[in-house]
């Protein structure tokens, strides 16, 4: 790729930005739940901090309202992990474009930790003005979130254009080159698995995706809007409602691609002590949660992946984090892991499942991107790289 890496940078004595993607999944009460994204950011981090800068890393965590601070969204179990694996402080600064105040304290092999980006007003939208104040703060910015490549936003795109200097973290730059020699021509038939809890902004890559793939396994919300659109019910389940003609709309132009659930575990409330229930898909009461598939789904998915030149997957199933709500996330994982073909997994919660379940070493190839992934294979520019050059 034709950009500026931060190796071929001198940063001796310079104000050093790297743009991570720490958004590592929590459980309820914010305790980190697989922290792969924090030890891949290390090496663009100690990088810096060996060479005599003064590092300052941000990222977003989760999406939360922009302007507002909550406890929920802060980084401060990330500035906590963070600090534990560089075995030194990193101070997380609050607020830190209102009041610059902090730089006067952050000295060449030092490091701070700039609060969420997405509590900054104007982040999502890639504010000129906020990129510009951000800009300011460097003298050179790291993109190294491959994560969030996928997002046009202000620390990952508009930074970028305003910095002095701008350019790829290693990170950013191992997963680009991976990923194209991984898929530049990938042994057929290729299955994609597409699933969990963000829905709408997966299920408009799937058009893309399905043209590039032999079969698309859904799950998870994604799962959900494509029974509604075959006509089953799906009681209280995640679903995107204003979807439901554009999964309808895929399924009449794809008929033999799209293998859905033909049973699923229901629960009545979204919790890990609510009773689960096997059901046939045109089973589903009104009050009934649909939080992972059943055996007889995973079954129809056994032959497919076995037979399976490349599997690529992003998102668990299920709910996996509720024991009650795992097995089919627990099965995908280690059918996966069994089967013969070259496999590509990434994304926050699916990184979790592959270290829940112990297939990290029978993966070939782990990303830290999920949505970025699915784009990248989508074979779409990702905004944060075009940036970059
Ligand atoms: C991810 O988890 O896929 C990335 O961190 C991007 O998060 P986003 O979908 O909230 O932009």
């Amino acid at each position: 790729m034709n950009f500026k890496r931060l190796s071929d940078i001198d940063v001796r004595g310079k104000r050093v930005l790297i743009r991570a993607d720490l958004n590592v999944p929590q459980d309820e009460r914010g305790a980190i739940i697989d922290d792969t994204r924090i030890r891949a950011s290390l090496p663009a981090i100690e990088d810096a901090l060996t060479r005599g800068a003064a590092v300052m890393v941000t990222s977003h965590l989760d999406r939360p309202q922009e302007g507002v601070w909550c406890e929920e969204f802060s980084l401060a179990r990330v500035a906590t992990r963070l600090s534990e694996m560089l075995r030194r402080p990193v101070p997380l600064i609050r607020d830190w474009v209102i009041d610059v105040s902090w730089q006067e304290n952050l000295h060449h092999g030092n490091i701070v930790l700039l609060e969420n980006t997405r509590f900054n007003k104007g982040e999502k939208k890639n504010d000129e003005t906020l990129a510009k104040t951000i800009a300011a703060m460097c003298d050179v910015y790291v993109n190294d979130a491959f994560g969030t490549a996928h997002r046009a936003e202000a620390t990952t795109c508009g930074v970028a254009r305003f910095a002095p200097m701008a350019c790829a973290g290693p990170l950013l730059a191992a997963e680009l080159d991976a990923l194209s020699r991984a898929l530049a021509s990938p042994k057929r038939p290729m299955v994609a698995i597409v699933a969990g809890s963000k829905v709408s902004t997966k299920l408009t890559v799937l058009r893309s995706l399905v043209e590039k793939v032999d079969t698309l396994i859904v799950g998870g919300g994604i799962a959900n809007t494509f029974l509604l659109a075959r006509g089953y019910p799906v009681g209280n389940s995640l679903v995107e409602r204003e979807l439901v003609s554009e999964a309808e709309q895929l399924l009449a132009d794809y008929p033999d691609k799209f293998p859905l659930p033909v049973d699923v575990v229901c629960g009545k409330t979204f919790s890990a002590e609510t009773t689960a229930t096997i059901k046939s898909v045109d089973r589903i009461a009104d009050d009934d949660m649909i939080l992972d598939v059943g055996v007889k789904t995973t079954a129809l998915y056994a032959p497919l992946l076995s037979q399976a030149g490349t599997i690529v997957w992003n998102g668990p199933l299920g709910v996996f984090e509720f024991d009650a709500f795992s097995e089919g996330t627990r099965t995908l994982a280690k059918m996966i892991a069994e089967s013969e073909a070259f496999s590509i997994a990434g994304g926050g919660d699916t990184l979790a499942a592959i270290a829940k379940f112990n297939v990290e070493k029978e993966i070939d190839y782990i990303s830290t991107g999920g949505g970025a992934f699915l784009e990248f294979l989508e074979g779409r520019t990702l905004p944060a790289v075009a940036a970059l050059v």
